[in-house]
């Protein structure tokens, strides 16, 4: 490489890191046997943002999920993470990355304490799951890790209980807490509050609002009070498609997103305001 090609290359890759965008789809297609479920969307996350992807059932979020962490091979189109185009990396590579999807509930270990459970989900990260019968001190090291991530999600108090002695909301704030200790920068959360009752949608939203400190979030979500209280920007899909993008204001006062909605869930739009 020249010297003006050097310092191109830098410049435009100091131009890319200035664009906010830190996740980005082109034309993103996901055809299941004919049947298109995620049809050319052209999704753009800016840094920083909670982004929310709403819509009527089988509009396609989860499966633009699956497409995003690789769950799913699309069938066309590309997705760019910081600028690199990551549409052929496997599952792990976009973990590594810092692409981290939070766990099912399902995935917490339901008779070991809050504490060992996020514990387990560091071990994870640092590739010593197998062999941590090793040395038990190795384990007791990571435990200031562990509480200074349940600090995060308000969970110290409970780091000794077993964790299916939790009450829902609870547990889905150490799911947030294991998935933070995948270090994400862009963290995916497919209906955080769903099945919660009122108190629990509250304290999960405001949850989400701080640990969005310094991350991005991208999530799917119904509950149109919590979009309308921590979402930054929001992308409706239906039928696979994008019908509508913008902020609450713009996207709930949009009639073709009221029109997606009627028959489905009227009046959830009408959300908190
Ligand atoms: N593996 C699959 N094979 C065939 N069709 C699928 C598959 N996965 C999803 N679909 C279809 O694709 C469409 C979109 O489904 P998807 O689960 O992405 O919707 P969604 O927006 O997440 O809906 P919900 O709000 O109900 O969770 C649906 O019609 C669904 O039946
Ligand atoms: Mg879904």
């Amino acid at each position: 490489m020249g010297l003006t090609c050097v310092f191109n290359h830098y410049f435009l890759k100091l131009m890319h890191n200035m664009s906010d965008l830190i996740l980005e789809t082109k034309n993103l297609t996901k055809e299941f046997l004919g049947f298109v479920a995620v049809n050319d969307v052209n999704l753009q996350v800016q840094r920083g943002h909670i982004h929310a992807l709403i819509g009527p059932n089988g509009a396609g979020k989860t499966t633009c999920f699956n497409l995003l962490t690789k769950f799913l091979p699309p069938t066309s189109g590309n997705i760019f993470f910081n600028g690199n185009n990551i549409t052929a990396e496997k599952p792990a590579q976009i973990a590594r990355r810092g692409i981290i999807r939070s766990f099912q509930i399902s995935a917490v270990f339901p008779d070991l304490t809050v504490l060992e459970n996020v514990r387990i989900g560091l071990q994870r990260q640092q590739n010593n799951s197998f062999h941590f019968w090793k040395s038990n001190q190795c384990l007791h090291e990571l435990d200031d890790q562990a509480r200074e991530l349940l600090a995060e999600v308000d969970l110290l108090e409970f780091e000794n209980e077993i964790t299916s002695n939790l009450p829902y909301g609870r547990k889905r704030a150490l799911e947030i807490a294991t998935t933070l200790g995948m270090k994400p920068e862009l963290m995916l959360l497919d209906e955080p509050t769903q099945g919660m009752g009122h108190e629990d949608v509250d304290r999960v939203t405001q949850l989400i609002k701080k640990v969005s400190a310094g991350r991005t979030i991208l999530m799917v979500e119904h509950n149109m009070n919590v979009i309308s209280s921590i979402a930054d920007k929001i992308t409706v899909l239906a039928r696979g498609a994008t019908l509508a993008e913008g902020n609450y204001q713009e996207v709930s006062r949009n009639p073709a997103v009221m029109e997606a909605y009627m028959g489905t869930s009227q009046g959830e739009l009408e959300g908190a305001h």
